[in-house]
C-alpha cells in the first residue's frame, strides 16, 4: 500500500482499543528507552519517582505487612523497582513482566544484591497461578491502558491467583487527569535515536477523546525507508464508583481507596485513585 494511504487509514480514528502495530514494552528499541526512564530518580515516564516508590512500598507494608502476607506478587513489575524494595522488606516476591529487557535487568540487579526473586517474563493475561499469593500490586495506572476485556481477564487471573483474603492494591486515572485537555494533532520530526525508533522519522502525535473516561494519546510513525508505524496507548479512567462497579463483578470486596499508591487520603481533585481489593 502506498505510504499515503497508510497514513490515511491509520489517521481515521480508530476504534475503541484498537491496537497499534508496535508494541510499546516489547518493542527492542522501545524498551531501552523504557529501561532508562524506570531509572531516572525523578523522571515519571515508566515508573514514578524513586522518592515515591520508597514511600508507596511503606504504605504496601502498613497494609499488608510480610509476616502476616508473605507471598507477593507483581504484576508489570518491569526492572523491579517495587520488586527489589519489597523483598529487602521480607516479602517472598514473584514479579511478571512483558519486557524482556526489563526482566533482564531485574535479574542482574537481584543477583548483584543478594536478593531471592521470582521474575518471568510473561504476559499478565495469560497469568494461571492458582491460590498462591497474598498480595498482588498492579501500579503505575497499568490497569487502565487496557480495553474493557482484558481488564476483565487481569482481574479473573489476579483474583484467581490470591489466596482466600488476599489483596489487590492497583492504581488508576481518574477523569481529573484530563480536565481542560483537547483533542489535538500535531507533529514533529525526530532526530537519531529517539525514543520510538533509532533512525530519523517524522512522528504524527494526536490526542483523541472518546468519552469521558476514555482516551487515546496515537504516534503515527514514517521513517526514512517509508515504513509507517503507529504506536496507540489508550487510557480508560475511573471514579471509585466506576472503579467499584468493575472489580465488583469478579468477586472482589474493596477494603478502601486512596488518592495514590502511598496512602494519600482521597479527594475530589485527585488526578490518580488506587484501590484495596480484597478476595
Ligand atoms: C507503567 S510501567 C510500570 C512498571 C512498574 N509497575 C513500576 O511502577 O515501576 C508498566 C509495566 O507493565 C508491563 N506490561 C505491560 N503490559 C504487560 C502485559 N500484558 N503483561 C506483563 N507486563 C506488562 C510493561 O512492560 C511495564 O514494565
Amino acid at each position: 500500500m502506498k505510504v499515503f494511504n497508510q497514513i490515511q487509514a491509520y489517521a481515521k480514528r480508530p476504534e475503541i482499543y484498537e491496537e497499534g502495530s508496535m508494541k510499546l514494552w516489547e518493542d527492542p528499541h522501545i524498551s531501552k528507552g523504557m529501561l532508562e526512564a524506570h531509572l531516572s530518580p525523578d523522571e515519571e515516564g515508566a515508573s514514578r519517582e524513586h522518592s515515591f516508590i520508597d514511600s508507596s512500598v511503606d504504605w504496601i507494608e502498613s497494609i499488608a505487612p510480610p509476616n502476616t502476607h508473605p507471598n507477593l506478587i507483581d504484576f508489570g513489575c518491569g526492572p523491579g523497582m517495587y520488586t527489589s524494595r519489597l523483598a529487602k522488606k521480607g516479602y517472598n516476591v514473584v514479579g511478571i513482566d512483558i519486557s524482556k529487557r526489563s526482566i533482564a535487568y531485574a535479574k542482574d540487579y537481584a543477583i548483584l544484591n543478594d536478593l531471592t526473586i521470582d521474575y518471568r517474563v510473561g504476559n499478565y493475561l495469560e497469568f494461571n497461578d492458582v491460590e498462591k499469593y497474598d498480595v498482588a500490586i498492579l501500579i503505575y495506572c497499568d490497569y487502565g491502558v487496557l480495553s474493557d476485556e482484558a481488564r476483565l481477564k487481569i482481574l479473573n487471573n489476579i483474583h484467581r491467583a490470591l489466596k482466600l483474603g488476599g489483596k489487590l492494591i492497583f492504581d488508576v486515572f481518574t477523569p481529573r487527569k484530563y480536565v481542560g485537555i483537547k483533542e489535538i494533532k500535531e507533529w514533529y520530526i525526530s532526530g537519531e535515536n529517539g525514543f520510538f525508533k533509532r533512525d530519523e522519522h517524522l512522528c504524527l502525535k494526536s490526542h483523541l477523546i472518546y468519552n469521558e473516561f476514555v482516551h487515546l494519546d496515537q504516534y503515527l510513525l514514517i521513517d526514512q525507508k517509508d515504513q509507517v508505524d503507529v504506536i496507540r496507548v489508550w487510557d480508560h479512567c475511573f471514579t471509585p464508583e466506576t472503579l467499584l462497579h468493575e472489580t465488583a463483578q469478579v468477586g472482589f470486596e474493596c477494603l478502601g481507596y486512596f488518592s495514590d499508591a502511598k496512602g494519600m487520603l482521597y479527594e475530589e481533585s485527585s488526578k490518580t485513585l488506587c484501590m484495596i481489593l480484597e478476595k
